[in-house]
């Protein structure tokens, strides 16, 4: 096997297109282009998404290729998200993925999108990478998981979420604020100057290491209806402060809980919320007082990334020999 292996990386599960080049571990370029479309309609709408993933597929992998230095020659393999996401979107990076990988007759790898957060952290530029096994929080707006991973191709789940996942209440709940989509990073920003005690939101019983965030959701839309008009406004960043400190509290238990069932103190957080600025200083204090290590990819794979689907890819590269490569019949779905 060569030394070195180049991976071009395709990544169209949801409202991101996104094109990344790896060599091995490194990354070379990583292009994402967040689409503004579904801005105003406070959400992702499916059929838009898919539209605008073939619209800007080419154009995003021809910068990625510019950025990185390599030519379409030079790429040993083609990586790309299978699933889960949305289909419309998922079929876009497939069929583009399995076109390119047939065309220049190179081995076509899947990906699975959840594993690929987890997997994230071991990207070369990430300051620190923990050793298994590990314990990995996935938060994004589709999925809200605690993983148990024992290897590169080794993964238990342990817990999810019953209803909605921690960036949903972000963003569902930002809405009813009238903030825009995605309005997590709004309310992570404007929390910045809140009073986080300002408002107190009731946390759910759930058993385990399952979530639920439909409750804190309902109450909080519950608790805003019931306010003279004019209360939002008035009161946005103590509102987004407190409601940013519940869900953030809720993730904080469940990490807590899982160490003491596991006995393992080394957790990887990643997916979109794990960009959160008050849950990465509420991880700090978890290391001092509860001993727990927590490792954090950097912010550009933190959000749904190319680089991670690479890095992905170029594990499953090493594993397989060329016959076990995905076929390119492969459907877009079931995993
Ligand atoms: O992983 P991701 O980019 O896409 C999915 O796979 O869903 O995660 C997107 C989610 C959205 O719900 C967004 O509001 C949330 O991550 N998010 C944040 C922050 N940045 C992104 N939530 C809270 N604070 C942030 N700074
Ligand atoms: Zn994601």
């Amino acid at each position: 096997m060569k030394d070195c292996i180049n991976i071009l990386a395709i990544e169209t599960s949801c409202d991101d297109t996104s094109v990344a080049i790896l060599k091995n571990q490194k990354v070379l370029s990583n292009v994402v282009s967040s689409q503004k479309i579904h801005e105003i309609y406070g959400g992702v709408v499916p059929e838009l998404a898919s539209r605008e993933h073939d619209r800007l597929i080419v154009p995003v992998m021809k910068k990625a290729l510019k950025d990185s230095g390599l030519k379409l020659s030079e790429i040993d393999a083609v990586a790309y998200t299978r699933g889960p996401g949305l289909l419309g979107s998922l079929l876009v990076g497939t069929s583009f993925a399995k076109s390119l990988a047939f065309s220049l007759d190179i081995p076509l790898i899947e990906v699975n999108h959840m594993q690929a957060h987890i997997l994230s952290i071991f990207i070369d530029d990430n300051p620190e990478k923990p050793n298994y096994p590990f314990i990995a929080l996935t938060v994004s707006g589709g999925h809200t998981q605690l993983v148990l991973v024992k290897g590169v191709n080794d993964f238990i789940e342990l817990g999810t979420t019953l209803d909605d996942a921690a960036g949903e209440a972000f963003d569902k709940s930002g809405k009813i604020m009238n903030l825009s989509y995605p309005a997590g990073p709004k309310i992570d920003k404007l929390a910045s100057t809140g009073d986080i005690h300002k408002f107190k939101f009731p946390k759910p019983k759930v058993d385990g290491l399952n979530f639920s965030f439909s409750g804190l959701k309902t109450n909080f839309k519950n608790f805003l209806i019931k306010q003279p008009s004019g209360f939002i406004n008035k009161n946005l960043k103590d509102l987004c402060a407190s409601l940013q400190f519940t869900i953030i509290d809720i993730l904080m238990d469940k990490i807590i809980l899982a160490r003491e069932m596991y006995s393992i103190n080394s957790f990887v957080i990643c997916g979109g919320v794990s960009a959160n600025s008050f849950l990465r200083k509420k991880l700090k204090d978890l290391e001092i007082k509860e001993n727990i290590k927590t490792f954090v990819p950097k912010i550009n794979y933190s959000t749904d990334n190319a680089a991670m689907i690479g890095i992905s890819g170029y594990f499953k590269f090493l594993e397989s020999d060329f016959g076990k490569f995905s076929d390119y019949s492969v459907s877009k779905y079931n995993l």
